[in-house]
């Protein structure tokens, strides 16, 4: 996915590129473990730094914890929260957290958004 996008990212002087595979195999040469595995190899300025996070949700909580080691504020801290929509539309409640309607008022959301909001992460 995103071959394409990844190819213009590296090539760009103003961005770097980290990729981790939670599992290697015998054609991958890069790293491999968890994506939180990278922070330590990232220095970033916490005041023109913002935090994108799309994955499996057991990831959330850890991604937020290396995210705060960094300094990062709470809003410059984005989660998507798209799991367990169906309808997408506000009709069914699947995706209800707590009164919150992923599929309306999200699915991205600020840590500051969704850090009191219980089962969110
Ligand atoms: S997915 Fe049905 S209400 Fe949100």
């Amino acid at each position: 996915m995103f071959i394409g996008e990844l190819e213009e990212w590296c090539g760009r002087p103003d961005c770097d590129v980290l990729e981790t595979v939670d599992r290697g195999d015998e054609c991958w040469t890069g790293n491999v473990g968890v994506v939180t595995t990278l922070f330590p190899k990232v220095d970033v300025d916490p005041k023109n730094t913002f935090a994108i996070t799309v994955g499996p949700p057991v990831m959330y909580k850890f991604v937020v914890a290396e995210c705060k080691k960094k300094d990062l504020p709470d809003e410059q801290i984005l989660l998507s929260l798209e799991r367990r929509m169906k309808c997408g539309v506000g009709k069914c409640g699947h995706c209800q957290i707590n009164g919150v309607y992923v599929c309306q008022e999200g699915p991205v959301f600020t840590y500051a958004q969704i850090k009191e909001l219980e089962e969110a992460i």
